[in-house]
Parts: structure tokens; sequence; C-alpha cells
């Protein structure tokens, strides 16, 4: 196999773009192509302060070098869940997050890069698994209260340090992924606020994918290429959950008909903007208000979920 742009000996065949490039060339049509995104999705501009949301994996660590070598100001901010040894589901010996955050240091370092750290178990008093048991959150799986705690942390974190946008490292294996469980139970929700760009809001900040239209294997690649060491680990707890049954089934697809991943989500992406599936007006809204403790948007009276989980568990006394 050649490269498509100098003849040499390709070493990235991409069947989904019927296009194969030599590591060069692949090196440099990965920044050329998120450029293209950024662009076309409005993300965002080069005068902007952009936020990576960093967990030490391949996307994530891939993209704040991408965005780092387009010329764009970013930071990074990696949240320490704390699923570590006894805490993990795995045992003693599995350091999950710390081995996540050495990686995210040490690229940080290497590159003279700014990075956040924020440490769940400093700030709330317990680690993520903790805050799960205790919470009763999430049928015996720390994964519910996990995902509220990221997100609600990068938002505080991108408020308060005044970023213009939180960029996080979801790939076309993620989007798919959870474009094809929204579409199995017809969530118009879900669908519509599913999207590479979420426009800031009163109390959220703009959040973006840039990453959204490339295929995992093709960030493995860009890491390898470059050298980015990175964790290849899953999160321990993520064994066994529908995300990873989903990106099974797209990936048997994807063999017999290459390409079919990528149509699936951007089909949506076309079908989304012009309407012709989803009405806005449609979807009813709740009406939004600022939580009483934290100031970020909830649909509850007073506290948002997350305050209420912290709530709850300071609520139970110490054992
Ligand atoms: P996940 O939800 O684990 O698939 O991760 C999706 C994206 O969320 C990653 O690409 C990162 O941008 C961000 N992310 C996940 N875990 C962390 C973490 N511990 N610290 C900071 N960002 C994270
Ligand atoms: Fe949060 Fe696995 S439970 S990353
Ligand atoms: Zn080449
Ligand atoms: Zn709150």
């Amino acid at each position: 196999m050649k490269c498509k742009k100098c003849g040499g000996k390709a070493s990235v065949n991409m069947r989904q773009h019927k296009l194969a490039l030599c590591k060069e060339h692949y090196l440099e049509w990965l920044p050329e192509q998120t450029e293209r995104f950024i662009k076309k999705y409005e993300m965002f501009t080069r005068h902007e302060n952009i936020l990576v949301a960093v967990s030490g994996g391949k996307d994530s660590l891939g993209l704040w070098d991408i965005l780092v070598r387009l010329g764009y100001q970013a930071d990074g901010l990696y949240l320490g869940l704390g699923i570590d040894g006894r805490r993990s589901p795995l045992g003693e010996g599995i350091n999950y997050s710390h081995e996540s955050q050495r990686l995210a240091e040490k690229f940080a370092n290497h590159h003279g890069l700014k990075l956040h750290v924020v440490d769940i178990e400093k700030e709330y008093g317990q680690p993520i698994p903790v805050l799960s048991e205790i919470s009763h959150r999430g049928h015996g799986k720390p994964c519910a209260v996990c995902g509220l705690t990221k997100r609600h942390e990068m938002n505080r974190i991108a408020r308060d340090l005044g970023y213009d946008v939180l960029a996080t490292g979801h790939n076309l294996d993620d989007e798919a992924a959870v474009l094809f469980g929204n579409t199995l139970s017809w969530s118009a929700d879900f669908l519509l606020r599913q999207s590479p760009v979420l426009p800031s809001a009163s109390g959220l900040a703009r959040k973006v994918k840039p990453l959204c239209r490339f295929y995992e294997r093709e960030m493995t690649a860009y890491c390898l290429a470059r050298g980015i060491e990175y964790i290849y680990e899953e999160c321990p707890f993520a064994e066994g959950a529908q995300s990873i049954y989903y990106k099974e089934l797209l990936n048997k697809l994807e063999t017999d008909r290459p390409g079919a991943k990528l149509t699936f989500y951007l089909r949506f992406l076309e079908a989304r903007k012009s309407g012709e599936l989803f009405v806005e007006s449609h979807v009813t809204h709740g009406h939004l208000h600022p939580c009483t403790k934290c100031g970020q948007p909830t649909s509850a009276p007073d506290l948002c979920s997350f305050c209420r989980t912290i709530e709850k568990v300071n609520s139970v006394p110490a054992v």
C-alpha cells in the first residue's frame, strides 16, 4: 500500500476514507482535518482560551497535542477520580487514576503546558467509588456518579477560571455508540442535545468535541506516530458497560461495510441540522434555574443533582 501524497510506503490505511498515508503525511493530515472540523462547526477561534479535559487516554492527550500544534491556546484539566488500589474492582495494584494522572502530567511537563489538577477526594471528602457507594446512585456501579461529577467539575473549572470553551476527546466511536443507544430508545431530548458543539448557556460553558469525526483507531495511530504515552487500560468499572456493547456491534457493521459508522453519525448531524427529523419546539425543556449552592443550571427546585449527591454523602455519619 502506497501513501496517496508521496508514493512512499503507507503506514496507515483508512478503508473508510479510501485513503492510505505514510507516517509523515498522516501526522499532517489529522491536524488539518481537525482544523477543518473546528471551522465547520464553529467551535472556537485562535483568540479564545480553551480548556481541554484530559483523562490520560489517547483521545484527550491526542486532542491537546493537535490543538497546540495548530497554534491554539489550550490548557489541560485532569480530574483525579480516585479509582486506585482497593477502590478498583480489579483490586490492589491497579492504580488507574494514579497512572492516568502521571501520564497527563508527563505530557504537560514535556510540552511545557499548563495542567490544572482537581482531586475529587480533596474537594469533596471521598473518591468517586465511595461517593457512589454512600449516595446509592447507579446500581452498584460508580459510572453514574462519575459522569455527573465529571460534567459538574469540568463546567465549574471552565467557568471559575474564565475559559471560553471546554473541549473533550470524544471520538467517532464514542459518538456513534451514544447515538445508537439514543436511537434504540428514540430519546428525542438526548438526540437533540448530541452535537459537536453545545453553545454556552447561563452557568454552562460552551462544550466542543473536535475529534467527533475520527475513528478511535485513527487516534491510536496518531498517538503512536507522535510517540505520545497514554493509558491503554479502560476504566476498570467500564467492563460490561452498555456503551462497550454498542461499540462492538458497530465495529462488526464497520468490518462488513467500511464507513458505515461515519455515515450513521454524519447523516444524523445533517438530519438534525435541517430539522427533517427533529423539531426542537416539539421537545419539552424543563424550566432551568441556578442551583442554590453551586449556581449551575438545574431543573430541580433547589439543589442540582451533584450538590444533592454531596449533601447526601455528608449527611451519612462516618464509620
Ligand atoms: P469518557 O467519558 O471516559 O469516555 O471520556 C470522555 C472525555 O471526557 C475524554 O476524552 C476526556 O476529554 C474527558 N475525561 C474523561 N475522564 C477525565 C478525567 N479524569 N479528567 C479530565 N477529563 C476527563
Ligand atoms: Fe468514571 Fe469509570 S467510573 S471513569
Ligand atoms: Zn507520504
Ligand atoms: Zn449544585
